[in-house]
């Protein structure tokens, strides 16, 4: 049994567990001078993790997991997780909102793109073939439940390469938005 604890983004009877900080996520953001500034004030706590539990793997076996994102932004754009698509991309995974507010981003290398809100009881389903990546718009903890085939695999560097994703979350007077991000290239074929 998986206890899920929002408030706190954990999950007991997890069996793995993957931090981000934010002196990793150099690059990630559009605004360098907003980078390096928050940067320099940082606590050096994880600005996102994952707990999960894996009991089998081969095909068919599920990673089940919650994923959590700290508030905050950088320049204009909202806190984010790196973002990829699957290895064996025709894999699919389901994200479920717990707490906090966010938007997960879609899209695929032919160039489609999607916003779409996660809330606490919403469920987010992300087909294969997309490239996905959760974003914290909201001033509390985004929690999601995820789950998908344990050997899904994941590619960052599709992003990477790209120069970022097509779409950019920013914030606006009252919320959020997305703008085209100027140094995306195009996906690789
Ligand atoms: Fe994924």
């Amino acid at each position: 049994m998986l206890g899920l604890d929002a408030a706190e983004g954990a999950m007991g009877g997890s069996n793995g567990r993957y931090e981000k900080f934010l002196r990793d996520l150099a690059g990630l953001y559009r605004d360098p001078a907003a980078f390096d500034s928050a940067l320099a004030g940082d606590d050096g706590s994880p600005v996102y993790w994952v707990e999960s539990s894996t009991v089998a793997d081969g095909p068919g076996a599920l990673t089940i997991g919650i994923s959590v994102i700290k508030p905050g932004r950088i320049g204009d754009e909202f806190a984010m997780t790196r973002g990829h698509l699957h290895e064996r991309s025709e894999c699919a995974e389901l994200y479920f909102g717990l707490s906090g507010t966010g938007v997960m981003l879609l899209e695929t290398p032919e160039g489609e793109s999607r916003a779409l809100p996660i809330s606490p009881g919403t469920a987010v389903h992300v087909p294969g073939g997309w490239i996905h990546r959760s974003v914290n718009v909201g001033d509390e903890l985004l929690s999601t439940l995820f789950c998908y085939e344990t050997d899904a695999g994941q590619d960052y560097g599709i992003i990477e390469e790209a120069g970022g994703m097509q779409q950019l979350v920013v914030a606006t007077a009252d919320g959020w938005t997305t703008r085209p991000n100027p140094d995306h290239r195009g996906y690789r074929a």
